[in-house]
C-alpha cells in the first residue's frame, strides 16, 4: 500500500514523534489563543444556573442522527452556552499550564479553540464569533454579512452550514499539540475532534436540536474565509446545530 495516507501513518509512529519542545524542556504554549484584552467580550450564561432538559445518555444514544433540516425558531443564549460548555468547557486549569475540561484531549493540551458561525442566536448579530473557553465568553470576529455564504461555498454548498442556528467550527493551534507529541500530535488533534463533536451531538439531543458533523470541506476555503494560516492554526471539523424542525 502507497500514498499520502499510509506515509501518514508512517511518520506519526510513537517512535517517529521526533524531539517536542517539551522533551527539549522548553516552555509550554498557551492554553488559549491570544486575543485584544481591550475589547470586552460578550458574557454567555454560566453553565451552572442552566438548567436544561433531562434525557438519559442512553437515550440521547439511541435517539441521535445527523440533521441536517432545522426550525426557523433561534436557539438561545442559554442554549448555546450550554453546548460550548458541553464540547469545550473549562472545568480547571493548572499552574502547570492545563485546562481540564468536559472531553478529554492527549496529555490534556486541548488545542482547540470553537469558532461559531451564528446564523440564528437569539441575541446574537450573525456572523463569526470566537469562544473564550477560559472566560466562557464570546468574541465577535467577523460580522460582514456575506460569512455564512462564503463558510458554505468552501463547505462545498452544504448550505445547511447557513440555515443551522450555529455552526461550531473547531481549529487546532497545532504547536499547542506538537509541543508535547511532535508529529504524533497530528494523529490526536483529529482523535480530539471526535469527542468534541460526539459531545456536541449527545449535549443537542438532550435539549431538542440535532447536529451534523462536517469534514468535506475545502481545507484552504474554509482557512481564508477564518483568516488562518492553514499551517499553525487550521480548521479541523465543524459540526452545525439548530432546532429540529
Ligand atoms: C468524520 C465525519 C465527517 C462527516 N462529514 C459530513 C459532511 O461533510 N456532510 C454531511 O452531510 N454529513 C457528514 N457527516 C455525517 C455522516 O454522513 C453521518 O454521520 C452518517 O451518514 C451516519 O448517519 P447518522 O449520523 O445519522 O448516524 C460526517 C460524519 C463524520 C463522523
Amino acid at each position: 500500500m502507497q500514498g499520502i495516507g499510509r506515509d501518514f501513518m508512517e511518520g506519526t509512529k510513537y517512535r517517529n514523534m521526533g524531539k517536542s519542545g517539551y522533551r527539549l524542556g522548553m516552555p509550554p504554549p498557551s492554553m488559549e489563543m491570544e486575543w485584544d484584552r481591550t475589547r470586552t467580550p460578550i458574557r454567555l450564561p454560566a453553565p451552572k444556573g442552566i438548567d436544561l432538559g433531562t434525557l438519559s445518555v442512553r437515550e440521547a444514544i439511541e435517539r441521535r442522527r445527523s440533521v441536517r433540516d432545522y426550525s426557523r425558531v433561534p436557539l438561545s443564549l442559554e442554549e448555546l452556552s450550554y453546548l460550548l460548555w458541553c464540547t469545550q468547557g473549562v472545568q480547571r486549569t493548572s499552574a502547570g499550564g492545563h485546562t481540564m475540561r468536559t472531553v478529554p484531549s492527549a496529555g490534556a493540551r486541548h488545542a482547540f479553540e470553537t469558532l461559531l458561525c451564528a446564523n440564528n442566536v437569539a441575541g446574537l448579530r450573525p456572523g463569526l464569533y470566537r469562544f473564550l473557553a477560559l472566560d466562557h465568553a464570546l468574541l465577535d470576529e467577523n460580522l460582514e454579512p456575506d460569512i455564512a455564504a462564503r463558510l458554505v461555498e468552501a463547505c462545498l454548498g452544504q448550505d445547511f452550514v447557513r440555515s443551522c442556528g450555529a455552526a461550531f467550527i473547531w481549529i487546532a493551534d497545532a504547536y499547542r499539540m506538537s509541543y508535547r507529541y511532535g508529529e504524533r500530535g497530528y494523529r490526536y488533534l483529529h482523535l480530539d475532534a471526535g469527542h468534541v463533536c460526539q459531545n456536541l451531538y449527545l449535549a443537542a439531543e438532550a435539549i431538542g436540536c440535532g447536529v451534523c458533523a462536517i469534514a468535506a470541506f475545502e481545507d484552504d476555503d474554509v482557512n481564508r474565509v477564518l483568516g488562518l494560516d492553514g499551517e499553525s492554526r487550521f480548521a479541523v471539523y465543524l459540526g452545525t446545530v439548530g432546532k429540529k424542525v
